[in-house]
């Protein structure tokens, strides 16, 4: 199996090339590391022992991409090229527009050029907007709330449209909750540019003594303890269900549609508990105002992903901490 990784050296594309190489496949990576490292893609080696052919190029230059297409002669592709903060595409929605449609419509076109019919894109949970209720299902109404959001839904709606025109085509679309965590080797993580915006790495950069206190964004949410309730995933687990996924797609099941969660929701402060354990200190934090945009509590029901997949996360909350832990305090700047 020859997999095209596009955003391979980003966060969950490096820890996905991991599961790929461990399973035998050949990985070739574009990414034009406008947000990671070609280091990312260096330690997937040291930790596999294997190799990965990467092209540094800008998928919004279509001929530089389809060359790659004509040279690789891959079997499928593995979507995660992407502009993915929600705030920042509030602040320059046509810089997400411009980048998340033209590299996706440039990868379409060459994919059907070369007759690459298996596809796995990089969905989300916010495609779901404010659901009508938790746990959430594939089959709920989908909505946006920011122009990062468009941009999933309305690829979501691309990709549903090209293939009722061309139903030998395979897809799947894969709706991420929260991903967090880091390779147990501590060798590759999430690198955020900047103060990340994510809890996270936020309660990371506060335990390695960079920041100085976690605001928890409203303590008056409907939830057991009033704060924000995600479905937090280690980013292994997720890796696994796209390897899980193209096997599912070898199969020849059409467009298929799965959440990734572990179906479990933890509050915010549960997050910070967590990680307490994981580092050995107490975490100093306070209660901010409601961050806008944001809802009571996202979980998914897991159990499509469980029965067509034959994949489920094995890994909780405590794992997904000590590995956030592992990598930050290995890697205090990233991979800078
Ligand atoms: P990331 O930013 O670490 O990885 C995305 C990669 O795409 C980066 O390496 C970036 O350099 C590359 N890229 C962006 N535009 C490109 C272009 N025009 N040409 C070539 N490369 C380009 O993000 P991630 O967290 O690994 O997310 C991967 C995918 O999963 C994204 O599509 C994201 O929207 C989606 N997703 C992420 C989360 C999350 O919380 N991390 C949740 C749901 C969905
Ligand atoms: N939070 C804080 N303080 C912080 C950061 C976050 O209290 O400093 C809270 C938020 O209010 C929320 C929870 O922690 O209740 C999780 O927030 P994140 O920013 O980590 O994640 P979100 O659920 O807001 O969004 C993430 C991705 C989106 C994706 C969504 C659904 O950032 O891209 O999950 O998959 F769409």
């Amino acid at each position: 199996m020859k997999v095209l990784v596009t955003g391979g050296a980003g966060f969950i594309g490096s820890h996905t090339c991991v599961v790929l190489l461990e399973n035998g496949a050949e990985v070739v990576v574009v990414d034009n590391l406008v947000n990671s490292s070609e280091k990312s893609l260096e330690r997937v080696e040291q930790i596999t022992g294997k190799s990965v052919t990467f092209y540094n190029v800008d998928m919004l230059d279509e001929k530089a991409l389809d060359d790659i297409f004509a040279n690789e002669k891959v079997d499928s592709v593995i979507h995660f090229a992407g502009l993915k903060a929600v705030g920042e595409s509030c602040q320059i929605p046509l810089n997400y527009f411009e980048n998340n449609f033209k590299s996706t419509i440039n990868m379409l076109k060459s994919m059907k050029k070369h007759g690459v019919k298996n596809l796995v894109f990089s969905s989300s949970a916010t495609v779901y907007g404010k659901p009508k209720s938790v746990p959430i299902r594939e089959d709920f109404p989908l909505s946006v709330s920011n122009p990062y959001g468009r941009t999933k839904l309305v690829i979501e709606d691309m990709l549903r449209d090209i293939y009722e025109a061309d139903k030998s085509l395979n897809i799947a679309l894969l709706r991420y909750f929260n991903p967090i965590g880091a390779h147990e080797s501590g060798l590759i993580g999430e690198d955020p540019n900047g103060i990340p915006n994510n809890l996270v790495p936020y309660v990371a950069k506060v335990a390695a003594g960079k920041l100085e206190c976690i605001n928890v964004f409203g303590d008056d949410y409907d939830t057991p303890d009033g704060t924000g309730v995600r479905d937090y995933i280690h980013v292994m687990d997720l890796s696994e269900a796209h390897y899980a996924a193209l096997k599912k797609l070898e199969e020849n099941p059409g467009l298929v549609t799965y959440n990734l969660g572990t179906g479990t929701g933890y509050s915010v402060l549960d997050v910070i508990h967590a990680f307490e354990k994981a580092c050995g200190k107490e975490l100093p934090y306070k209660i901010a105002p409601r961050r806008p945009g944001d809802i009571d509590e996202c979980y998914a029901d897991p159990k499509k992903a469980r029965e067509e997949l034959h994949w489920e996360a094995k890994r909780n909350i405590a794992d997904m901490c000590r590995d956030s832990w592992n990598w930050q305090s290995k890697n205090p700047d990233g991979y800078h």
